[in-house]
């Protein structure tokens, strides 16, 4: 069996990086990684307040975490100690608490170590904020999404309404601003476009706009 492929897509907060990355692996025939979910499980499992713990104690929760992934494109399952990672983690709430305990090097650098490890085994379009920067930083294909605030907050803001959960657009454009500004600002692994990823603005493209430049880019 040869290396594994690895696909990095990177981006801000609700800018359709887990849509393209579960497409694009479908076409692909392999898994996709939401890293994000990694830190979002992190957040939920230790719980608000945990970004003030010491090290040492966060060290010992972390020793218990083990990851692992099946299935591809939309059908994969990413599973935490045996049981999948379901729907809680998916609020607006536990996204900032993720980004809190992003800020923190001790979590980083183990949940670095499991994506890696799961790039050992696993082909794999991987997205998240340091995928092309930090985590994956030799694979051949880079991606960074963009796309205005507004328009972020408008797509997430149809995506919960889809799921019935209505939502205020304006409190939801102020939560995606302050997430984001966290992201990019803090020490480690800020949310950047790597050197040699290919930065595409999707404000103004539809879902399949977006989808053909990928394909295009990686075949
Ligand atoms: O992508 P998602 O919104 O699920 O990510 C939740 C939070 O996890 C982000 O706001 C970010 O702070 C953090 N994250 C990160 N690095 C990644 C993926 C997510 O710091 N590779």
């Amino acid at each position: 069996m040869g290396k594994p492929l690895i696909v990095t897509i990177d981006g801000p907060a609700g800018v359709g990086k887990s849509t393209m990355a579960k497409r694009l692996a479908r076409l692909l025939g392999i898994p996709y990684l939401d890293t994000g979910a990694m830190f979002r499980s992190v957040a939920w499992k230790l719980g608000q307040g945990a970004w003030d713990w010491p090290e040492p104690k966060l060290e010992q929760a972390l020793a218990g975490f083990e990851y692992g992934l099946s299935g591809e494109g939309e059908d994969s399952v990413l599973s935490l100690n045996g049981a999948p990672i379901g729907d809680e983690i998916r609020t607006e709430e536990v996204g900032m608490w993720a980004s809190n305990v992003a800020t923190l090097p001790v979590i980083r650098t183990f949940l670095k170590r499991a994506q890696q490890r799961l790039g050992e085994r696993f082909s794999l379009v991987a997205e998240g904020r340091d995928m092309g920067t930090v985590v994956f930083p030799d694979a051949p294909h880079k991606f960074f999404l963009d796309a205005s605030v507004e328009e972020r907050a408008r797509r997430r803001f149809l995506q919960l309404r889809d799921m019935g959960k209505p939502a205020d657009r304006a409190a939801l454009e102020a939560q995606i601003a302050r997430r984001d500004a966290q992201d990019r600002n803090r020490a480690v692994a800020p949310l950047k476009a790597a050197d040699d990823a290919v930065v595409i603005d999707t404000t103004a493209m539809d879902r399949e706009q977006v989808l053909a430049a990928l394909k295009e880019a990686v075949a």
